[in-house]
C-alpha cells in the first residue's frame, strides 16, 4: 500500500464511521482509531475496519508502567493492527517494554512514540518541560530511537531535524495537517500535506480536514 495518508476517524457514532468508510477504498488510505472511538466501541470497531480491508493505526498513546504497557501492546498486536503508539515521555524502560511486547507477538505492528503533541505551542511546552518544542522533540525522538521504537509522531516542522540528526529511516508520522487557508482548530504546529511530504514525513495523519469535508474521496485522490 503506497498511500501515506492516515485518516483520523474521530467520530462518536458507529453509523458515522461506517458511512464515512463506505465512501473510501482501502488502497487510498489507512485508518486511525483513537480514544473516542475505541472507548465507545472497543476492539469490535477495529475488527469491522479489518473486515472491510483497511489497515488500522490504533492511536491509544499508552503511557503507564512498563508491565502494563507491555501487556496492552501484546493485546493490540493480537488484534492485528498495523501501527500502535505510546508516549515517549513514559521513559526508556516503558519504551523497551513496548518493543519487547511486539518482539514477543506474532503480528508485529509498527511501534511509534508520541513526542510532543501538535496542539502544544512553544510556551506550553516550556511550561511543562522547561525546554523548547524543537529541543524536546529531538530529545524524545533520540530516546525512542535508542529504545528500539520504529518512529515518532511529531509535527512536520521537526521532521527534517529528526531525519538528519537521528536516522533517515526513523519513521515520522505527522498530524497537524491542514489544507491551505483553513482553520487550524486546536492544532498549533501545522503544515499543508505537500509541504509535510516535502519535509520528509512518512505518514500524514489527517482528521477534520477530510472527515468534515463534503468530498472526502476527492481529497484523497
Ligand atoms: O482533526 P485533526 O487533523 O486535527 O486530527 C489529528 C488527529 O491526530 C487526532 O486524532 C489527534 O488525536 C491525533 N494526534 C495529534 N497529535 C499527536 C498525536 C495524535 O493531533 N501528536
Amino acid at each position: 500500500m503506497n498511500s501515506k495518508v492516515i485518516i483520523a476517524l474521530d467520530f462518536n457514532s458507529l453509523d458515522e464511521v461506517l458511512n464515512f468508510v463506505a465512501n473510501i477504498q482501502p488502497d487510498q488510505c489507512r485508518l486511525k482509531v483513537g480514544k473516542e472511538l475505541f472507548t465507545a466501541y472497543g476492539p469490535n470497531i477495529v475488527r469491522e475496519l479489518h473486515q472491510r480491508g483497511f489497515e488500522v493505526f490504533l492511536d491509544l498513546k499508552f503511557h503507564d508502567i512498563p508491565t502494563t504497557v507491555y501487556k496492552a501492546i501484546r493485546v493490540a498486536a493480537d488484534l492485528g493492527v498495523w501501527m500502535v503508539n505510546v508516549h515517549a515521555s513514559g521513559g526508556r524502560e516503558m519504551l523497551k517494554a513496548a518493543r519487547q511486547a511486539i518482539n514477543d507477538s506474532i503480528n508485529k505492528p509498527l511501534l511509534i512514540a508520541v513526542t510532543i503533541l501538535t496542539s502544544l505551542d512553544d510556551a506550553t511546552v516550556f511550561d511543562v518541560y522547561s525546554n523548547s518544542v524543537t529541543e524536546q522533540v529531538l530529545y524524545l525522538s533520540k530516546l525512542s530511537y535508542e529504545s528500539g521504537v520504529d518512529g515518532v509522531v511529531c509535527s512536520a516542522h521537526e521532521v527534517g531535524l529528526i531525519k538528519s540528526l537521528i536516522n533517515s529511516n526513523f519513521i515520522a508520522v505527522t498530524p497537524g495537517i491542514r489544507l491551505s487557508n483553513e482553520k487550524s482548530d486546536d492544532q498549533t504546529r501545522i503544515m499543508t500535506p505537500s509541504a509535510a511530504l516535502d519535509a520528509g514525513a512518512d505518514y500524514l495523519v489527517i482528521g477534520r480536514p477530510i472527515t468534515q469535508s463534503n468530498h472526502p474521496k476527492e481529497l484523497l485522490s
